[in-house]
């Protein structure tokens, strides 16, 4: 069997004398569905309990054994730049790959078709999240034959996604985008294995209606031209995490997982109940927090009631407020609101304050795309 390199390579020691799998992270996009916290922020920086989605696809990746990772930006690039910086942090090696315009999934590839070279990659959209990781995926791809292999999840709904059909053997004989007939109920999912003839394929892909390179369009070239697509069924949950109520739901998995630890300061009259995590700085005063929930470093929660699956972002302010199942970004404000906030998604340094001014109506300043339910 074969050693691990001298430099600690995993990607030998998991595969011995096999292929090598780079990590290619799509970055970029434009993020229309979480406008407005998207407008000006990358959406894959968007926190799922108070870390970057983007995160949980590198450390998987590394948990996986790939450490050299390409990461295609967009628009965004400088914010997703200083969060990951050179991924030392993740033990990875990461480079930056500027995509010219969010053109598809395929023309991603495109774009990093020079630093790809001719190296099998694991293609990660870096607003998905997997809670299982994707391991025993890898290792499939990496130690069998096929040319690509795909990830699928068993859904209700198949028509809202691209679907695969396989044959007995789970190869993939053809994929369909949101079919109107039930054909199949295993949708594509955001994590993808390739090898090198996908190069051959995506220089000949044409615009789809949207205007974009389409990945089901270079995986149904690879099929066409003959090459085997293996598929993987994942068990675990996935969410891409493109819409409001998708971020919630990751951020209620992971909440679930979390084991009590607190690093602040809760005060004589405060109740911390269940899987709390208060991180150093934050201080609790005349509170209740019942977890799961994360409250972020130097936060302050003052005669309030914090509920279950709630992440509070560092240095935010809640004062004489309820809120439960909900995110709220670093720095913002919540003070003196008599009525629970639930099932929200709050941006960074956001103000949501009683005013003394009669009459007592509701006044807004919401940006563009903002949803204000008002129950
Ligand atoms: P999508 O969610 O398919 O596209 P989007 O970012 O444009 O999102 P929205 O529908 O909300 O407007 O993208 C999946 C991931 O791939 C996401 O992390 C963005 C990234 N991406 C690129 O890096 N380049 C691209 O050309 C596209 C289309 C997406």
């Amino acid at each position: 069997m074969a050693e691990a390199g001298a430099n600690g390579d995993r990607n030998e020691a998991l595969e011995p004398g096999r292929r090598k799998l780079k990590g290619l992270v799509l970055a970029g996009g434009k993020g229309s569905r979480l406008r407005p916290l998207t407008a000006t922020g990358a959406k894959q920086l968007m926190p799922v309990a108070n870390k970057p989605v983007l995160h949980y696809a590198l450390e998987q990746l590394v948990a996986a054994g790939v450490e050299e990772i390409g990461i295609v930006t967009g628009d965004t690039a400088d914010q997703v730049r200083a969060s990951i910086e050179d991924g030392s942090a993740f033990g990875a090696r990461v480079t930056y790959l500027p995509q010219s315009a969010p053109l598809g999934l395929a023309h991603a590839i495109i774009t990093a078709r020079e630093w790809l070279g001719d190296d099998h990659f694991c293609m990660f959209l870096g607003d998905n999240f997997l809670k299982g990781g994707i391991t025993a995926h890898a290792l499939q791809y990496m130690t069998g034959s096929a040319c690509a292999q795909i990830l699928l999840k068993q859904v209700e709904n198949p028509s809202a996604f691209g679907v695969a059909m396989l044959d007995d053997g789970g190869r993939v004989t053809r994929l369909v985008e949101k079919p109107s007939d039930r054909i199949s109920d295993l949708a594509v999912i955001g994590v993808y294995f390739f090898g090198p003839e996908v190069h051959s394929i995506t220089p000949h892909l044409v615009p789809s209606a949207r205007g974009e390179l389409e990945i089901t369009d270079a995986i149904q070239g690879l099929i066409d031209a003959g090459h085997a697509v293996g598929s993987s069924v994942i068990d675990d949950d996935w969410i891409d995490t493109g819409k409001k109520d998708d971020m919630l739901e990751a951020n209620r998995l992971v909440l679930a997982t979390l084991s009590r630890r607190i690093d602040g300061t809760v005060d004589a009259d405060s109740r911390v109940i269940g899987a709390v995590v208060i991180e150093a700085g934050a201080i609790i005063t005349r509170s209740s927090i019942r977890g799961p929930a994360i409250i972020g470093a130097g936060a302050t929660v003052t005669d309030a009631y914090v509920g279950p699956f709630t992440a509070i972002g560092a240095g935010c302010e809640l004062l004489s407020c309820e809120i439960e199942h909900s995110i709220i970004l670093e720095q913002s404000k919540i003070r003196n609101v008599d009525r629970p906030i639930a099932d929200s998604l709050i941006g960074r340094e956001v103000v949501v304050d009683r005013s003394p001014v009669r009459p007592r109506a509701i006044r807004l300043m919401v940006g563009d795309h903002s949803v204000v339910d008002i129950g």
